[in-house]
């Protein structure tokens, strides 16, 4: 932009938080799988309540609380906690078909193993169509309709569980493994006398 008296608001975007967690310690050979559409995931929908991944656990839940109070404000009135927790294995030549995650407020996806740099990228895309279609010169977080992640060991993605996503084509020799998790509330959700709610 050459002015610079040029203000931008990107008012009423897509939050989406990365940040890293650690992983050291976490075992993940026992788990057993099942085929998905195009890859596979975990027979078990609730890994993070398994005794051998209380550690694993504990990193999302911090990373859950820094995206709910710390970035979002929300008060600690209304708690956020893990519900559905799986495992997805992507191998060489394998997707994962787009989806969203219902019945979830904010949903992560955690790399735990894999090659950088060999596709298997997350991309996240919008719902939301316009009318008129431009071509653009320079895509960015203003004009984008979809927006790319490359996969790295560790790396946290947190992201209202209504936004679409899908993972690119993966063309590692080490299956790429993400654990992927979903969240509700409880608590008070709003003081407000015609608001309020209690769950
Ligand atoms: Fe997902």
């Amino acid at each position: 932009m050459n002015n610079e008296n040029l203000e931008v608001y990107p008012l009423f975007a897509k939050t989406i938080v990365r940040t890293q967690i650690d992983l050291e310690g976490t075992d993940l050979s026992k788990i057993e799988w099942s085929q998905n559409y195009q890859n596979e995931i975990s027979n078990s929908q609730n890994v993070l309540d398994e005794p051998n991944f209380t550690k694993l656990r504990k990193e999302c839940m911090k990373g859950i609380n820094d995206y709910f109070h710390g970035v979002m404000k929300v008060s600690e009135d209304t708690e956020i906690y893990i519900t559905e927790s799986w495992f997805n294995k992507t191998s060489k030549g394998q997707t994962h078909h787009r989806h969203w995650h219902p019945n979830s407020t904010l949903s992560a996806i955690v790399y735990m193993s894999g090659e950088t740099g060999k596709g298997g990228n997350t991309s996240f895309i919008t719902s939301h169509y316009d009318t008129l279609e431009f071509d653009v010169t320079e895509g960015n977080l203003w004009n984008s309709r979809s927006w790319t992640v490359e996969p790295a060991v560790g790396t946290m993605l947190i992201f209202p569980s209504s936004v679409e996503h899908l993972v690119q084509p993966y063309d590692g020799d080490e299956p790429r493994i993400s654990l992927s998790f979903n969240t509700f509330v409880r608590g008070t959700l709003c003081q407000n006398k015609l608001m309020r709610l209690e769950v």
